[in-house]
């Protein structure tokens, strides 16, 4: 499989990949919540790009008479979110390694046999499907793996709607950079508002969409601030910037991570879609 085809900005990143294992469905994808309390018992749901498996376990343990299925092209996020469910003992949430642009491939791996246009709901979330050349393929597999009526839901961010305060000149600055920073690994930092013509284009008509939507969210604890802040750091360290730009928004996103009444938020777009019959 091609790692290029990862444009996730801190694919390689340890801390997080730990820090999105602490997703769950309410928090962060509240939209599907409506979608999971409809199925039937034999349900498939899959999500596409699940990282370490945060909510697809969540799922998982939420509607245990649905099938749940992970796949995610970092080999060490699904070790994760397989250890994750072997601790808790679930049984119905299965992983595997693979490209989304290429989903098919894993119609004959066991247990993903319902990626034959046999899934319920394909959803995926923060998957950077932002990748150009990428999402269309992504989505059209999406829509692929669906049944007739089956729904398809993405949820991508879109930078150019973050923002946070009290803005320091190292937070400023780290605003500033982190959409080119993501551009440097070929994803489209902007591609939050663009979700509704990657769906068009992959084949789904303007009638089958269902929602466009925006989900937000605040970032104001001190203990999520704090790891933002490192899994940040990180990123900025491992990156081509100068070395005083580094420190500048180093020292700054952890001035900023002390503030009281320090918020940061990261707003994602939500496209929901039915597939034809
Ligand atoms: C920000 S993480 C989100 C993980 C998970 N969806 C969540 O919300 O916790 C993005 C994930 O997309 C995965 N990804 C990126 N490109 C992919 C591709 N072409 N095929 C499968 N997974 C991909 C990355 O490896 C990473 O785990």
């Amino acid at each position: 499989m091609s790692r290029d085809n990862n444009a996730f900005i801190a694919s390689g990143s340890d801390l997080m990949r730990r820090a999105m294992q602490n997703r769950r469905l309410v928090p962060d994808v509240p939209h599907l919540k409506p979608m999971l309390d409809e199925l039937l018992s034999g349900s498939v749901v899959c999500e596409v790009g699940c990282g370490p498996g945060g909510i697809t376990l969540d799922i998982a343990q939420l509607y245990p008479h649905i099938t749940v299925l992970g796949m995610d092209v970092d080999e060490e996020s699904i070790k994760l979110a397989q250890e994750a469910k072997d601790k808790a003992g679930t049984t119905n949430v299965r992983y595997a390694d693979g490209d989304a642009c290429n989903l098919d491939k894993l119609i004959t791996v066991e247990g993903f046999e319902a990626l034959d246009g046999g899934c319920d709901l394909v959803y995926s979330h923060a998957v950077c499907l932002c990748h150009h050349a990428h999402g269309r393929p992504t989505i059209s597999q999406m829509r692929k793996a669906a049944k007739s009526n089956g729904i398809i839901s993405l949820k991508e961010g879109d930078m150019g709607l973050f923002f946070a305060y009290p803005e320091n000149a190292g937070m400023k600055r780290w605003l500033e950079t982190f959409p080119t920073l993501s551009l440097g690994k070929g994803a489209d930092p902007y591609i939050g508002r663009k979700l509704v013509s990657l769906v068009l284009g992959a084949g789904l008509t303007h009638s089958q969409l269902k929602d466009v939507s925006m989900h937000g969210q605040m970032q104001w604890r001190p203990q999520v601030k704090s790891g933002l802040v490192l899994g940040f750091g990180q990123i900025v360290r491992q990156s081509a910037l100068g070395e005083d730009d580094k420190k500048l928004i180093v020292e700054g996103l952890e001035e900023w991570s002390k503030y009281e009444d320090g918020v940061v938020s990261f707003p994602g777009v939500i496209v929901t879609a039915v597939k034809g019959v």
